[in-house]
């Protein structure tokens, strides 16, 4: 730990890596020489230009996209791409396949059906309390597309793979775990990820479509509601949200610079992950809740023996300087949410408090 800093388990807002908030704190009163903050200057100006530039290329370097990727900038969080998606591609009648896996999966479908679109929910793991990613799915082979939410942030599982579409582009959510792992783009049409998590700071959601659903876009959809709004201004058809996407492309060019790409962060995050589930098996005092084989990589959610010692647990490690581990609200319980920004140490001060905890109460 540096500087007083606390280790940050939170599941968003959540850690930015030190050296990026450093970064912003050196350059925050005189941007590059201008003598104004960021948070001042014109986005019409050529230093904002070449910030949102610099992410857009940083972007399609680590997810190694190739020209058919448009990357954009849209506010109304990742929430707002729950109505955008059907409202832009089910325009004239077609129908989607959705997966759900959780409270967000089940926010999208919402969001579509009050839309009165046309969607099949061909998979749920609603069954086991969506501890479980479901597999061998039927999907319609004249979907639209198929919308997944690729890491469940609240209940901790995480498709390790995606499904064989038969070729129907994927619509993923992936606010949780964008830019944790490499990716194979050619299985999907979209990408939107609510940057709050592994991106930067809340305010701006970062969307990656392909040219060939960008046509699919109704003209008569409101300007702010329609993808080539944004595709055709770079994101810049009115004001956006400047000081967010600065701090994303700081972020992004910490994940290239620092740490590596894509490969090196995924191989850190797996090794992360491991510590932490590797000792929830050897033990019975911290149970995880996931089902192994959909154990996320990004958010570890577990339980102790009752819920007096979760409250006591997470008071302690808070003491401790370890915030942010009480699980959602909705579901109780404990979590780690540890994104790209948590250092291995983080997750070792961690375990070696849980191993004292344990000791203590168990
Ligand atoms: C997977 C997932 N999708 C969507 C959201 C909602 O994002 P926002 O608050 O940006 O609308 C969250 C927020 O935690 C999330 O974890």
């Amino acid at each position: 730990m540096t500087e007083n800093r606390v280790y940050n388990f939170n599941p968003g807002p959540a850690a930015i890596p030190v050296e990026v908030l450093k970064e912003i704190q050196e350059e925050f009163l005189n941007f590059k020489g201008s003598g104004m903050s960021i948070t001042e200057i014109s986005h019409r100006s050529k230093p904002f230009d070449d910030v949102i530039n610099d992410a857009i290329e940083r972007t399609k370097r680590l997810l190694n996209l190739d020209n058919r990727f448009n990357v954009l900038f849209i506010q109304g969080g990742a929430s707002m791409q729950f109505c955008m998606v059907p409202m832009n591609f089910l325009a004239d009648g077609g129908s989607a396949d959705y997966v759900n896996t959780g409270t967000w999966a089940t926010k999208a479908i919402k969001e579509a059906q009050l839309l009165k679109k046309d969607i099949k929910i061909v998979a749920s793991s609603e069954d086991k309390n969506f501890s479980y990613i479901p597999d061998n799915i039927r999907f319609s082979p004249d979907a639209v597309y198929v919308h997944v939410t690729s890491n469940n942030t609240i209940k901790g599982t995480q498709f390790s793979t995606f499904p064989d579409t038969g070729g129907v582009p994927i619509i993923s959510d992936m606010s949780s775990d964008i830019m944790s792992r490499p990716l194979d783009m050619n299985k999907f049409g979209l990408i939107y990820a609510g940057a709050q998590k592994n991106l930067g700071p809340a305010g701006v959601c970062m969307v990656i479509i392909r040219d060939d659903l960008l046509e699919k876009v109704p003209d008569t959809l409101p300007s702010m509601l329609k993808y080539t709004t944004y595709s055709s201004k770079n994101s810049l058809y009115n004001t956006p949200p400047s000081f967010a996407i600065y701090t994303v492309q700081l972020v992004l060019k910490w994940l290239e610079e620092k740490i590596g790409g894509l490969k090196k962060i995924e191989e850190i995050n797996k090794k992360k992950a491991a510590i932490l589930y590797d000792y929830f098996d050897g033990t019975d005092f911290y149970r995880g809740t996931a089902e192994k084989n959909s154990r996320s990589l990004m958010n570890v959610t577990f339980r102790l023996p009752s819920e007096d010692l979760e409250k006591t647990f997470v008071e302690k490690a808070t003491q401790n300087g370890m915030v942010g581990l009480k699980g959602h609200r909705s579901v109780g319980g404990c979590r780690a949410s540890i994104y790209n920004a948590m250092p291995i140490k983080g997750i070792e001060a961690l375990v070696d408090f849980m191993k004292v905890f344990e000791s203590k109460n168990g």
